[in-house]
Order: structure tokens, then C-alpha cells, then sequence
């Protein structure tokens, strides 16, 4: 059933309800946005998958050597399987929008840490970003246009008031104080994730400073970037989406988009 927001009894504006299943891309990312969710844990689908489809089981045999030691570098086996399956699931999918082995896919890495396809295998400029949480990971692919996505794990017990005065602008925090508490923890969620995608579209982490932008903070509110540095104009520059939800969990996208933004298709790997 269609989620509705508690302010208008309409449907929620998300580009999709739905998390449809599906293994694999079925074209090249023009002109649209996938955004696919991907199992961390060792889930019971994974295993119980019905037997005329190929299971999508990450492996690590696809990690390169620099990925492995970052894996085995985490101190916790839970830590590193999560990042095993997370980076063994973003190469077999850019592997299947390029057309190429998974363990053949190469990244670069911007100043930031933000991770992008090699230059010489990506004439088609493929752009994808990753983001994940508990037993979750959001793996967004597009073509053309700089995109971020964050996904997070929804704490009930939160300290909203500390960390929006840590990293939220000075509006963003009028407006979560301006709402009643059943509203805090929704907010601050859709506060923090559509900020975070934002910044993860940029590529510029923590370097963008955090008070110098704000996104709309009611939960139901049509996401966007108010103002860049005082300027309205400077977020119309992005389009911002909340995506489906998924519950415990709170997500959004940013994408480069200053006309129509193109569809986004909302896919569950596994
Ligand atoms: C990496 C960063 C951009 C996001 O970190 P995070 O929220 O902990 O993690 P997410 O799960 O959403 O994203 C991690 C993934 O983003 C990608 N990534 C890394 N650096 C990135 C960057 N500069 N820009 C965009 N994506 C980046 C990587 O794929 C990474 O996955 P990996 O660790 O498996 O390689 C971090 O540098 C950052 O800026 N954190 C800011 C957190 C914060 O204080 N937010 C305040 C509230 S808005």
C-alpha cells in the first residue's frame, strides 16, 4: 500500500513506492536513476531464492587487493563481511551496465574519498554512489549527472537537539524545533539524509561546511535544498528525493538537475 503523509492524507511524493526485485540492470542508466538496495546480512532470501533464478550472492573473489586489505583491515568479522558484500555487490552491477567482468572493474578515488570508475573504462560517464547502514546498502547509478545517496539506520533514542546543533544549519534547526515531538526523530532523519546525499553528490565530505546549506526538514515536506550559502537559486541546481521506504531506515538521493530530473527506479538486489 502507498504510504501517505500525515499532513495532506495524499500519497507521500516519492518517485516510487515500490522496491521491485530484479538481479540485474536491464539497459545502460541513460537518462534515468537506479537505485538499488542491497542485503548486508546474511539474509534468509539469499539463501532461500527460488531455484530457477540465479542467486546474487556476493562473493569476495571479485575484490581487488587493495579492497581485501581494507577489508581485512576491520577489527570486527560482521564489519568486514558488511563492506565484503557491499563492494562485491557495486562491482557485479557496474560490471553489468559496462559489460565486463566484475573483478575487472577499476575505481578511482576523488580528493574526498569519493570512489568513481576508472577514466579509461567510462566513456559513457556512468556516475554511482554508495551508501550504507545496519544491514543495508544503496548503491544509486545514473549516466551524465553527479549523484549521492545516503541511507540511515533510525535510532529512536537519538539526541536530535546535540547533533542538530552540531551539524545543522541555523534554519534547519528552527524548523526541527518548530515541530511537535512525534515529529523530531522522522525529521531529523529526512533532515540528515537528504543534507547527507547532497554532500555525497558534491564529492566534497566534510569539507563543505555543514551550516552553510539547508534542505526542508518536515518529513513529508517535498525535499529540497533551500539555500546554498544564503542563495535560493544555488540549490534549484539539484533535484533531492526522498526514496521509498524501508522501515527502520530513512534514505535519500540528490542528483545534479536543474530541468525535469529523470525517472528514478527503485530495485531490490537481493
Ligand atoms: C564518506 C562520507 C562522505 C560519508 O560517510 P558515511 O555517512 O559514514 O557513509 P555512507 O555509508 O553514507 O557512505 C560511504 C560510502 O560513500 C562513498 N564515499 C566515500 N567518500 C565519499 C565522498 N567524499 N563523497 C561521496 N561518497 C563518498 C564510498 O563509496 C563509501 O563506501 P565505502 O566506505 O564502502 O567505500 C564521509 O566522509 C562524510 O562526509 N561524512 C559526513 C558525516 C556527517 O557528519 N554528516 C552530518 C550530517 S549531514
Amino acid at each position: 500500500m502507498d504510504e501517505v503523509s500525515v499532513l495532506t492524507g495524499e500519497p507521500k511524493p516519492y518517485p516510487s513506492n515500490l522496491w521491485t526485485q530484479a538481479l540485474s540492470p536491464r539497459t545502460f542508466p541513460s537518462g534515468r536513476v537506479d537505485v538499488w538496495r542491497v542485503r548486508l546480512d546474511q539474509s534468509e532470501r539469499i539463501e532461500s531464492a527460488p531455484d530457477d533464478r540465479p542467486t546474487p550472492t556476493p562473493s569476495a573473489t571479485v575484490l581487488s587487493p587493495d579492497e581485501l586489505a581494507r577489508a581485512r583491515r576491520f577489527h570486527f568479522e560482521e564489519d568486514r563481511s558488511r563492506f565484503s558484500r557491499c563492494r562485491s555487490a557495486l562491482r557485479s552491477l557496474l560490471a553489468e551496465y559496462l559489460s565486463i567482468p566484475a573483478a575487472e572493474v577499476r575505481f578511482e578515488y576523488q580528493p574526498n574519498g569519493k570512489p568513481q570508475l576508472a577514466t579509461v573504462q567510462n566513456q559513457r560517464a556512468l556516475e554511482f554512489n554508495v551508501s550504507h547502514s545496519g544491514d543495508l546498502a544503496l548503491i544509486a547509478v545514473s549516466s551524465e549527472r553527479r549523484l549521492g545517496v545516503d541511507i540511515e539506520k533510525i535510532r529512536a533514542d537519538v539526541d536530535t537537539v546535540a547533533l542538530a546543533e552540531r551539524f545543522f544549519s541555523r534554519r534547519e534547526r528552527a524548523g526541527l524545533q518548530a515541530l511537535a515531538d512525534h515529529l523530531r526523530v522522522p525529521a531529523f532523519y529526512a533532515c540528515w539524509t537528504r543534507k547527507e546525499a547532497f554532500l555525497k553528490a558534491t564529492g566534497s565530505g566534510l569539507s563543505f561546511p555543514l551550516a552553510d546549506f539547508s534542505v526542508t526538514t518536515h518529513p513529508d515536506q517535498e525535499p529540497e535544498i533551500e539555500e546554498i550559502n544564503g542563495q535560493p537559486e544555488a540549490g534549484k541546481k539539484w533535484y533531492l528525493a526522498d526514496l521509498p521506504a524501508i522501515a527502520g531506515y530513512r534514505a535519500a538521493l540528490a542528483l545534479e538537475s536543474d530541468g525535469p530530473h529523470p525517472p528514478i527506479e527503485a530495485r531490490a538486489w537481493n
